[in-house]
């Protein structure tokens, strides 16, 4: 949310005066693809599969829908997301959000889509909501497959228990903090986009400067498809982030309510017949989806993904010392990093190299497995891009066998590479500092991980403390 106002005029001003060896702006990505209504289709085949073998629903608090949520979140790991399950309560018992982050990305401009992944209790919940949790899906698995670098972080979310009164969403949002939530410049909802009597509607939330929602009317009418606004009042889970400020819109194809007369002769549909007769109802099947209507649906969404992906919301200011990991030195906990975060310790057993907190990974003297990760951008202009890292070693092994490890690795592209280990072997219990060059990963989202194994006895401590990831 929080951007320059620069005004138009200004923007031209100030990019015509870009200085020589300043930061270029990255190149823009390539067009959305066309996202494949079968694909989306087989996920929807199942999510009925998941439905039928647990009593025919995917409803909060029911097997059915920690079955979906697994299933998912499977497919999102595998395709290089970071994700994460957040566990709310509900009067139907525990049940659970999935948030998914494409690594990258300005970590202050979020670009975020999302859909309910629950059914109601006496039916599958193909249309409402197989359609758009598999569509938001279909869209994530193939945006990581690109390969594109976004300019922004884009993030889905898949909620849970919206039936019983758009828990998940709200739960999501009371989660954040001010500056999290700060940082969400867009979401995006999709609630039953396959509709087999379909409208066509674009969610018409607050019209004030939404680009969003122009947008995707724009997109309609570009591809010859008639749109209707519609105020969804707060029937769906963009309400929570439209009640902070956040920019929403979204597309919705029809429930309950029938067609009109006028509607059914623009759209070629049935007037007096509802836009989805089997609404919340045993009979919303995958039988119960237009393949046009969630063809259209699933392109319109990737339209916008990609479009927004690349949207210039401004420069944040270049990091002090130009170090773009945050945190960098552990002294607010474990803001920023992921992994075994319980590892970053302000514990006096083992000194700081600044500060009093640092990431003490091993320790334990039993087979264990450790690990911390942060995902930085390397400038495309970048000239230098050094991590380093200051650490310290002890060890109760003796000998010169290898059998505790922490590797210092980088991810990108889902590819692991080591850039040195550290063992048991040759410890040293004074500070000592290591750098490698990251110079080979410009323009890339790159995964900074240290990956500790302990084997079943005898301790070796990997301390390491003030990280940074230099660029210039
Ligand atoms: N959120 C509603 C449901 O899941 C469906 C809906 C979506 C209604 C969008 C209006 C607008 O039952
Ligand atoms: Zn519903
Ligand atoms: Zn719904
Ligand atoms: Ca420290």
């Amino acid at each position: 949310m929080k951007r320059s106002l620069l005004a138009p005029a200004l923007l031209v001003a100030a990019t015509a005066l870009v200085a020589p060896g300043s930061q270029a702006a990255p190149a823009p990505l390539a067009p959305a693809p066309d996202i494949s209504v079968t694909s989306v289709q087989a996920h929807l085949n199942q999510l009925q599969s998941i439905a039928t073998a647990n009593g025919g629903n995917r409803a909060a608090g029911r097997p059915g829908y920690l079955a979906s949520l697994n299933w998912v979140k499977g497919k999102l790991d595998a395709a290089g997301y970071t994700t994460s399950v957040q566990t709310f309560s509900t009067s139907a018992g525990s049940t659970y959000n999935l948030v998914a982050d494409w690594p990258g990305g300005d970590p202050n401009h979020v670009v975020m889509t999302g859909a309910h992944l629950d059914s109601v209790s006496v039916g599958p919940g193909i249309n409402d909501n197989g359609t758009g949790s598999a569509g938001i899906l279909e869209n994530a698995l193939a945006f990581a497959a690109s390969g594109v670098t976004p300019r922004n972080h884009i993030r889905f979310g898949f909620w849970g228990a919206e039936e019983l009164g758009l828990l998940g969403s709200k739960h999501y949002m009371s989660t954040l903090s001010t500056a999290e939530k700060d940082k969400i410049e867009l979401y995006l909802n999709f609630d039953m986009i396959g509709s087999p009597n379909p409208g066509y509607f674009v969610y018409d939330d607050n019209p004030a400067g939404n680009g969003a929602r122009d947008d995707l009317t724009s997109y309609f009418t570009s591809k010859g498809i008639p749109w209707e606004y519609i105020d969804v009042q707060g029937r769906s889970d963009h309400a929570a982030f439209r009640s902070y400020g956040i920019p929403t819109s979204g597309t919705f194809t029809g429930a309950e309510t029938t067609m009109t007369s006028a509607q059914a002769q623009k759209w070629g549909g049935q007037s007096g017949r509802a836009f989805d007769p089997c609404y919340h109802s045993s009979c919303d099947t995958t039988a119960n989806v237009n393949a046009t209507a969630l063809d259209r649906n699933i392109d319109a969404i990737a339209f916008m993904l990609w479009k927004y992906a690349d949207v210039d919301y401004g420069t944040t200011p270049p990091p002090a010392g130009g170090n773009v990991l945050l945190n960098p030195g552990f002294e607010s906990g474990a803001a920023s990093w992921g992994g075994t975060t319980g590892a970053i310790t302000s514990s006096t057993s083992k000194p700081a190299h600044g500060g009093s907190w640092k990431a003490w990974l091993g320790g334990n003297g039993s087979t264990s497995t450790e690990s911390l990760t942060q995902t930085v951008t390397i400038p495309s202009s970048a000239t230098t891009a050094n991590l380093s890292y200051w650490i310290r070693t002890d060890t109760a092994e003796t000998g010169s066998t290898v059998y505790d490890t922490m590797k210092v690795q980088v991810i990108v592209g889902g590819v692991t590479t080591t850039l040195r280990t550290f063992s048991n072997v040759g410890t040293s219990s004074t500070y000592t500092q290591f750098t490698h060059s990251l110079l080979a990963h410009q323009g890339k989202a790159v995964t900074v991980k240290l990956l500790m194994n302990e084997d079943s006895s005898l301790q070796t401590s990997f301390v390491v403390d003030d990280t940074a990831v230099s660029v210039s």
